[in-house]
Formats: structure tokens, C-alpha cells, sequence
């Protein structure tokens, strides 16, 4: 049997504008059965029942919601999802969108569950946590897949195709930008986004640091990161923007910048982009991607855009529902390609499994989930853990106004404020 059941823990932005509507398309290709849903409260439970972007794309189509909606909206049930996980059939599927610093917790808590798990990026905070994972998933013979869906950009596969084939020559000098819409900073930002826990860099630089990894194959060994303060309308003061420059193993170096600062009238829903030169013999190659106008503009007779706007850049890349042969409409873009393939992965493990002893499952799902560590291209906590140390060094960086951060590997991985 290929579908498998599905808690998905967090009922936030993620889960209503990714998770839940490639789920439910997954659900009518055959790859999921029943779908639950588990929040803190209610309220956000209702929201997605009632979203009328799911409703029209997704007829007829349902989630069992954790706590029950009749449930008054505020009540809150933190270790509700424990209840969920007990109750599940062994080896099915946990999705973690919670909050960044819950992370750790509800992954071993899968684990010790015994369920397979795809996790928002980042996996968790610290690169201990992510060995950890590593550890007991590999123990048990659960797949854990991280999802950085940019990878599943095709410009970026392309990119990690045609780089590995040295038709660029090696990476030496590159700038990344992510700015999401000043809108941000009067959304719930205000109360998690806070200088002391994160800042812009850890929030999004991650994605294009992972990206030149997953391009290159090189690993950062240091990071050093400065910010601006400002306040959020509530009053709590965060790191606003985030400069930051990451050194790889063969001397390159990455300028990021990053902020929650786009204009809200703009026609973008935010800014991103990549640009990599590299050194070859004699010339010089070179990669760029506009992520942000991918060359489709709308002008809407209603400020239906994003921030309201009417003229925009669309993107069709990322996650779009488009009409199909079937009822509704069904998600496209390198966000459901990158769930999709996670589960694609868990489908593979198991049926390889399947029919076998329960020892000979058990190594035949290990060496599935080494080959898929090796392969590199779905992140696990075996092949994108140096996320976590970039994470760690940025913040240490961060704190010290910018000074550098050392990421040493061997034996024991670790981080070192640099002449301490
Ligand atoms: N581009 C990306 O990859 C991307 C984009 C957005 C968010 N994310 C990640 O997704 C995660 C969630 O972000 P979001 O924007 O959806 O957040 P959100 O604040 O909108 O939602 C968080 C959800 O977690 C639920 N929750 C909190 N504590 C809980 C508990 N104890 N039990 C059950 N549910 C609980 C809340 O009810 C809420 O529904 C974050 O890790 C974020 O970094 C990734």
C-alpha cells in the first residue's frame, strides 16, 4: 500500500499557502490517505477549513482538525500533538510547521512516534540538535527530509547539473539578496522576530547560502554578519536588515543581504536573487537568477496583488493552483515538487521494505536513507546539517557586530568566534 496517513503539526501561513494544498493534491494522486491537522488553538484550524482558496481548489476534499473546531478559538492545547502522533499506525508521515525554536522537539517527538518527517527549513537551531536527529532516525530507519524547495527551482538543478560538469569553472566571488515586504513587521513577525532569537539573515539568508551549497558542493568555514536594530510597531526591537558575508572552503566568499523591508508597493511579493562569478582557465563563468521578476507581469483591475497592489510580478515558479483535467485546480511549482519528491522518498523506503522481516526492513530502509544522504539533492539532517552551523556562527556574528565566525569540521563539528 503506497499512501500513507499524515499529521501535519502547525496550522500557520505555511501550511495554508504550501503544506495542506500539495497534500491534498498528493491525496487524490494516490500518495496520501487521511490528512490531520493539529494547532495550538482552533482559530487557525477554522481559518484553513474555511479558506476559500482551498475550498475552490480542493472539492470535496478534507483535514481532521486537532483541537475539534467547536473548540472555543483561544484555547490552547501545546501537547495535544502528542495524542495525534500516539494515535497513528507506525511509519506514516509527521509534518513539522511549527515555529522555528519547536522544532527540535516535535521531530524526536515523531521519531520516538516511529514516523517518518519532512520539516520546514530550518531543521532546528543548532547543529547538536540536528545530529541527534540524524542519530535516532537512522537508528530506527525513519526518513527525515528538510524541505528547502528552492533547491527544486529547475534554475537551480540546472545550475547544480552544469556546475558539476565545469561549464562555469569554480565559484569565487557572489551576492544573494532576500527581502520580504515591509508588511511583515505588523504581522505576528513582531512578537517571535526579536534580536535576541533571529534575525533576517538566519531567517532567509539560509535559503541562498543552502542554494550555493547545493550549487557548488563547497562547504562555508566562516560567517560574519552585521545588522540594524528598529523597532516593530508593538515596541519589541529585532534586526530589521542583516549584511552578511559567508567564506567557503576554497576561499570564495558570498555577500547576503536580507531584511523585512521590501516596499509593500512594490510589484514584487518580495526580492530575491543569486549571482555567482567563477574562475576557469582563461575566462571567467558566471551564474545569475532574478528570483523576483521572472518575467510575467499583471496588471489587475483590483489591488488583488500581494500588498494590495494591481501591477505585479507573478511568479509561476514557486506555488501556483492551475486548472487541470480533474476537479478543482492542482498546485505547480518547485514548492509542491519539493513536498512531493519528500514523500516520494518515504514511498520509495517503504516499498523497497515492504513484504520483508523486520530486521531486514530495518537495514533495507537504512541503506535508502544513506543513498538519498549521498545523493544530495532532498536535504536530510545527514547532508545540509552545515545549515545549522551557518546558523549558529551568523548569530554569534551578529551579537559581536559583525565579527567573524569560525565553522571548524573533522570529528567534532563546531563553531569558534575567531582569536577566542
Ligand atoms: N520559504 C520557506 O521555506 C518558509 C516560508 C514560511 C515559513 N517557513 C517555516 O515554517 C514554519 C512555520 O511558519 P509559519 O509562517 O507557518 O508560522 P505561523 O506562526 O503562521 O504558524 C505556526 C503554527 O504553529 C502552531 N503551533 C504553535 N505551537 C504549537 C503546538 N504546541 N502544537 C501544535 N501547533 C502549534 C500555531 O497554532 C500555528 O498554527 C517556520 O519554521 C518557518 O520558518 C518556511
Amino acid at each position: 500500500m503506497n499512501a500513507r496517513d499524515v499529521t501535519i503539526i502547525g496550522g500557520g501561513m505555511i501550511t495554508h499557502d504550501l503544506i495542506l494544498p500539495s497534500l491534498y493534491h498528493l491525496q487524490r494522486t494516490g500518495l496520501v490517505d487521511t490528512i490531520r491537522v493539529c494547532a495550538l488553538n482552533s482559530a487557525p484550524l477554522r481559518a484553513l477549513a474555511e479558506s476559500p482558496e482551498l475550498r475552490e481548489a480542493f472539492p470535496g476534499q478534507a483535514f481532521a482538525p486537532h483541537p475539534a473546531l467547536t473548540e472555543p478559538p483561544d484555547r490552547r492545547f501545546p501537547q495535544l500533538y502528542l495524542e495525534v502522533l500516539g494515535a497513528m499506525r507506525p511509519r506514516q508521515l509527521a509534518v513539522i510547521a511549527l515555529p522555528d525554536p519547536l522544532h527540535y522537539g516535535a521531530v524526536m517527538d515523531a521519531l520516538r512516534h516511529d514516523q517518518h518527517v519532512l520539516c520546514v527549513k530550518p531543521l532546528v537551531l543548532r547543529y547538536s540538535q540536528s545530529v541527534e536527529i540524524e542519530k535516532m532516525a537512522l537508528e530506527r530507519g525513519l526518513f527525515v527530509g528538510v524541505e528547502y524547495h528552492k533547491r527544486f527551482d529547475r534554475r537551480s538543478l540546472l545550475a547544480k547539473r552544469q556546475y558539476a560538469l565545469g561549464h562555469f569553472g569554480e565559484f569565487v566571488m557572489g551576492e544573494a539578496r532576500m527581502i520580504e515586504p515591509y508588511s511583515y513587521r505588523h504581522s505576528n513577525f513582531q512578537n517571535w522576530f526579536t534580536a535576541d532569537r533571529t534575525d533576517p539573515f538566519v531567517y532567509v539568508g539560509c535559503h541562498y547560502v543552502d542554494l550555493v551549497c547545493f550549487i557548488t558542493g563547497l562547504r562555508p568555514v566562516a560567517v560574519s554578519v552585521s545588522g540594524v536594530k528598529g523597532r516593530f510597531p508593538n515596541g519589541n526591537e529585532g534586526y530589521l536588515w542583516a549584511n552578511g558575508r559567508v567564506r567557503f572552503e576554497n576561499g570564495a566568499l558570498l555577500s547576503v543581504i536580507d531584511g523585512l523591508g521590501y516596499p509593500d508597493d512594490g510589484a514584487g511579493s518580495n526580492d530575491q536573487g543569486l549571482l555567482l562569478y567563477c574562475e576557469g582557465e582563461g575566462r571567467t563563468g558566471m551564474i545569475q537568477h532574478d528570483d523576483q521578476d521572472r518575467g510575467v507581469r499583471h496588471a489587475y483591475l483590483d489591488p488583488i496583488g500581494c500588498g494590495g497592489t494591481r501591477y505585479n510580478y507573478v511568479s509561476p515558479d514557486f506555488y501556483r493552483v492551475v486548472p487541470w483535467e480533474g476537479p478543482g485546480f492542482k498546485p505547480v511549482g518547485y514548492g509542491y515538487e519539493s513536498v512531493a519528491a519528500i514523500l516520494e522518498a518515504m514511498r520509495r523506503i517503504e516499498s523497497a521494505a515492504a513484504g520483508l522481516d523486520a530486521a531486514a526492513a530495518l537495514s533495507r530502509r537504512r541503506e535508502l536513507i544513506r543513498e538519498i544522504d549521498r545523493a544530495g539533492l532532498l536535504a536530510t539532517p545527514a547532508n545540509s546539517s552545515t545549515n545549522e552551523l551557518v546558523a549558529e556562527a551568523a548569530r554569534l556574528s551578529i551579537e559581536a557586530d559583525g565579527d567573524w565566525c569560525r565553522i571548524l569540521y573533522g570529528d567534532d563539528p563546531h563553531v569558534e568566534m575567531r582569536g577566542r
